[in-house]
């Protein structure tokens, strides 16, 4: 059979057991609420009583209205995600101050279910991107009672004041009678798995709020319990106010904790009424660079990296702080994946640019054991958020960078969610340099190169200058998971993997493949074998191409 339509149908099949098993789960869920696990520092989401992981996509800012959700189905259909993300926008609830229409809702939950799909809601409320666009007109128009931050000079920003008594109390209320409704439709369906609280928090061109109460809050003593979690970049006093702890980072830092309270009070009430997993997203800041004071570079106060203490102190509701990766360097994503990957903090990646270059980095993030991920901005309203993503928004070019990646994870979700709860799962993307990437298994080592051939080695004279189709730019990416001493579950694309003894052995002693099988994991998990690869497929190691599949490999010993 010619090899693409091979793995088409292959694709196809992946779809359909993914779609079916989806269906079933949505149709009739039953038991505990979807919640979060950890064991030793590392996190799975539980959905119907089972590890889940989100491979989720997030549709366009303005697709929350009931008519254009037929253009939203079809996009997470083609790409085989199993999770929409979705504004619920403050406005549209409550236009009205106290008259709350859900009929929004209504028709987004009954549609999901339809479509098979979970839903991650996005609240849309006080701050969206840091502004209060997403606010009623009756909120942002009205700064006498809902005040906005102020500069030095008493100079109006933007952005609204977390110091606003009735600004939270609105925020508070509408959210509360989100999950109050939320209780009543779907308390025991649990098509809504995880609530996000805001959107990309805090502010730009202005550091902090310098209204009156907020500079007395400034001027207190530094919480016990931010103490305790957010140390000083530069080590000063151990106690006092924000500017003796933190130095010249005192005004970010507490506009964090200042933004930080003010979420913790909208997502505690609603989680007394629907107790649902929640976090925040974050407009990330360099991680690469040293750290250094807030110089207009960022969002000031939002869920940086370097604050991620601030926020588990003062917002123990919010159980993630989650980064928004657009920045396509390879070393930024990797470092923002580390400083936010941390025990106290799972890794969750609620957007990323749906450009083709983030198709690998998929790998990189579900290998990492992260609860999941979501592209942004999947619809067929051909909207393009060029630079930042796709320059084509049309089908099926907007989600071919990652469709075939998601069948394969769908195929296998809850147990990949397991191992990765286990700790039994690794990834790599391809970095900017093209250079191999080492993964360190027990007792094993696995090597990872990119821009091979699947036949021959780069070292034979004469071996061709030419790279595979689709390797010209950064392409590849590996997940592995250890599901035994010997034994590795593996998928990729655009990548060579060699896996090696990592012990050296004596000279007439040495390692091999034992099996090299590809094949599916059916709905009860079971692996079904396809094919051994053996001969050409496995002496050049095992090349991944444009088409993912699953390898079962075990290596023997001699
Ligand atoms: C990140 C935001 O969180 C999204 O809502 C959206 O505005 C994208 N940036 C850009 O399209």
């Amino acid at each position: 059979m010619d090899k693409k339509i091979g793995a088409r149908l292959q694709g196809a099949r992946l779809a359909m057991l993914l779609t079916a098993a989806l269906a079933a789960q949505a149709a009739g869920a039953t038991g505990t609420a979807p919640h979060l696990e950890s064991r030793d520092g590392r996190t799975a989401l539980f959905v119907d009583g089972a590890p889940f992981l989100i491979l989720g996509a997030q549709a366009n800012n303005s697709s929350n209205y009931p008519a254009v959700l037929p253009q939203v189905w079809p996009a997470l259909d083609d790409m085989h995600a199993n999770t929409l993300e979705i504004p619920v926008a403050w406005e549209q609830i409550e236009p009205v101050e106290g008259r709350f229409d859900f009929s929004y809702v209504d028709t987004l939950l009954a549609q999901a279910r339809e479509h098979g799909k979970r839903l991650v809601l996005l609240w849309f409320g006080t701050w969206k991107n840091t502004s209060p666009s997403y606010a009623p007109e009756w909120v942002k128009f009205d700064n006498k009672r809902f005040p906005r931050m102020v500069d030095r000079d008493g100079k109006a920003s933007y952005c609204l004041s977390p110091f606003g008594e009735q600004t939270l109390a609105a925020d508070r209320k509408a959210f509360v009678a989100l999950m109050t409704h939320l209780a009543q439709v779907d308390g025991t369906r649990h098509t809504v798995i995880m609530m996000q609280v805001e959107n990309e928090v805090g502010t730009y061109g202005l550091v902090r709020d310098f209204g009156a109460k907020a500079q007395a809050a400034f001027e207190r003593p530094v919480p016990a319990e931010v103490l305790a979690r957010q140390p000083a970049p530069v080590r000063r006093a151990a106690s006092g106010t924000w500017r003796e702890v933190y130095g010249d980072y005192a005004d970010e830092y507490f506009h964090a904790w200042a933004i930080a309270s003010y979420i913790e009070q909208v997502a505690g009430a609603g989680r007394k009424v629907l107790d649902l997993p929640m976090y925040v997203n974050n407009a990330l800041r360099d991680a690469v660079e040293p750290l250094a004071p807030w110089k207009s570079n960022f969002a000031s106060g939002g869920p940086t990296y370097d604050v991620i203490g601030i926020y588990k102190a003062a917002a123990p509701h919010i159980d993630i702080v989650g980064p928004d990766l657009y920045n396509a360097a390879s070393a930024q994503i990797d470092a923002t994946l580390a400083r936010f990957q941390r025990p106290d903090n799972p890794l969750w990646v609620p957007e990323m640019s749906q450009a083709a270059g983030y198709g690998r980095i998929v790998y990189e993030v579900l290998g990492r054991g992260a609860l999941g991920i979501a592209p942004f901005g999947i619809d067929y309203t051909t909207y393009s958020n060029f630079p930042l993503g796709a320059k084509e928004a049309a089908r099926p070019a907007l989600v071919e960078p990652f469709a075939a990646t998601y069948a394969v994870f769908g195929s296998m979700n809850s147990l990949w969610a397991r191992w990765a709860l286990e700790g039994r799962t690794h990834g790599v993307a391809e970095g900017d340099d093209r250079k191999e990437r080492t993964i360190a298994l027990g007792g094993w080592t696995a090597t990872v190169s990119f821009q091979e051939w699947q036949f021959g080695e780069k070292s034979w004279p004469g071996y061709t200058t030419e790279v595979p189709p689709g390797t010209e730019k950064p392409s590849g990416g590996v997940a592995i998971a250890q599901i035994g001493p010997d034994e590795f579950v593996i998928t990729g694309q655009h990548a060579r993997v060699r896996i090696a003894a990592t012990q050296a052995m004596s000279a007439d002693h040495g390692a091999m493949y034992a099996r090299v099988e590809e094949g599916r994991f059916d709905a009860a998990g079971h692996w079904v074998m396809q094919r051994n690869w053996n001969g050409d497929q496995t002496d050049y190691g095992l090349n991944l191409t444009a088409s993912p599949v699953i390898l079962k490999v075990r290596m023997g010993r001699y």
